[in-house]
């Protein structure tokens, strides 16, 4: 796409547009080729978009993911279209899920993803309340949600300081995020499984993880299987706190107390343990980064990276932290090296890349949230510094996966649907934190 930006009425036409392409009347793929299932921050993160033009679209979009929950709560990464299992891997016929008790009906991934259903479920409510009332939305996903955060209350604070643990780069969301490069390094690079790369037709070998990573990421998605993806696991060697999903969680369990609200129920549980993930957050913060980091649990030592995950807490309104972070936002690693998005990645670190999937690139869900957080903390202007270009770099993109946060070049796969979805939001004037949507 070149020329001239489209005014944000035009921006909001196109996303949605490109929206309906990638609806298969369940459910939207995150990418046509590069991602043929149904993912599940994808799934929130598109559900938050749709809310504007098809609500009943984003209700559904939600529900299919919640039907293919576990019965032990969790919420899978990927629920596998079986008819598309040969165009990404590691696919269902890896995992077997099926084969395992308590899982549903559905083929899909063992691992789980950051908890922002919630939250996505609570604006989607709002976006449409009477439609919501009248199918029963939020009655039927609040009990699925509520065992979603009880899984990872119960089955991931792996580390006992009441943080939820992701047990592999691919739970993080944020898969080669130089967060995990320490951990997975003690990860052995041999799995039994043969390797396939589809993905890497639909996006260059400069722009994807590596081969010693993928060796790497199929090893230990093997291990969670062969033990059938049982958390307790204590010989697992990759266990880490991250600072994004976790504060995720704590934004979700608001977005949960606010659900009980509308249906009567008691808040204040939720509210509660909102608090409990926001003051136990406090032990992944670093001073001398001016953000917080991942914790690495096997090791017990700090992952001392800083990266957009670092800045993401922003997202809660009682963060202690937000001037700091917001100092961080705007100096010399992120925006104060020249980038008009945020970088997954401090721009001054000797192995940053500006086309490398989390390793320095601008991804727009994560923009999404901190414009969020900007707003939340009363930095107006800021967020508005932002929006801008989200909005003209994304439909200039033709919707890219990630841009270079400095010049904007499109990177990662196009036609990406979270970030057509945001850009709908965004366009749409109600916004990531917007007061309309609280
Ligand atoms: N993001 C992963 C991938 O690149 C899957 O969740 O395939």
């Amino acid at each position: 796409m070149s020329g001239a930006a489209p005014g944000p009425g035009g921006a909001a036409a196109l996303a949605a547009r490109q929206l309906s392409g990638s609806w298969t009347g369940t459910h939207t793929v995150p990418a046509a080729g590069l991602y043929p299932h149904q993912w599940s921050w994808d799934s929130a993160f598109i559900a938050v978009g749709l809310r504007h033009v098809a609500p009943d679209r984003a209700m559904t979009e939600l529900e299919t993911l919640l039907a293919a929950q576990w019965a032990d709560g969790r919420v899978p990464q990927i629920v596998y279209d079986l008819a598309r299992d040969d165009d990404y891997s590691p696919g269902a016929q890896f995992w077997r899920s099926r084969d395992l008790p308590g899982s549903p009906a559905a083929a899909t991934a063992g691992f789980v993803q950051p908890p922002v259903h919630a939250w996505a479920a609570l604006l989607v409510h709002r976006a449409a309340p009477e439609l919501s009332r009248a199918r029963g939305f939020l009655a039927g996903a609040y009990p699925r949600l509520v065992a979603w955060h009880e899984y990872l209350r119960t089955r991931r604070d792996r580390g006992g300081a009441g943080l939820a643990a992701v047990v592999h780069p691919w739970e993080s969301g944020t898969d080669n995020s130089p967060l995990w490069d320490e951990a997975l390094a003690r990860v052995p690079d041999t799995p039994r499984t043969a390797i396939r790369r589809p993905d890497l037709a639909h996006a260059g070998p400069g722009e994807r993880p590596g081969a010693k990573e993928y060796a790497r990421y199929y090893w230990l998605a093997e291990r969670y299987r062969d033990h059938r993806c049982d958390d307790r696991d204590q010989g697992h060697p990759f266990v880490l706190e991250d600072p994004a999903f976790n504060a995720l969680w704590a934004r979700s369990e608001l977005a949960l107390a606010e659900m009980a609200g509308e249906l009567r129920a008691d808040p204040r549980p939720h509210l509660d343990r909102a608090g409990e993930i926001g003051g136990s957050l406090e032990r992944l913060w670093d001073e001398e980064l001016g953000l917080y980091v991942a914790h690495d649990v096997v090791a017990d030592r700090p992952a001392r990276r800083a990266t957009v995950n670092g800045l993401v807490p922003l997202v809660l309104p009682d963060l202690p932290r937000a001037r700091t972070l917001v100092e961080t936002l705007r100096g010399p690693g992120f925006l104060g090296a020249g980038a008009v998005l945020v970088p997954s990645y401090d721009l001054r670190a000797p192995d940053a890349d500006r086309a490398l999937y989390w390793r320095g690139p601008a991804w727009f869900n994560m923009t999404w949230l901190v414009i969020d957080g900007l707003r939340r903390h009363g930095e107006t202007a800021l967020a508005a510094h932002l929006t801008g270009p989200f909005v003209d770099l994304a439909v200039r993109g033709g919707f890219p996966e990630y841009v270079d946060p400095v010049d904007g070049e499109p990177h990662g796969t196009r036609h990406f649907s979270w970030t057509a979805a945001l850009t709908l939001d965004l366009a749409a004037g109600g916004g990531a934190g917007a007061r309309a949507d609280r």
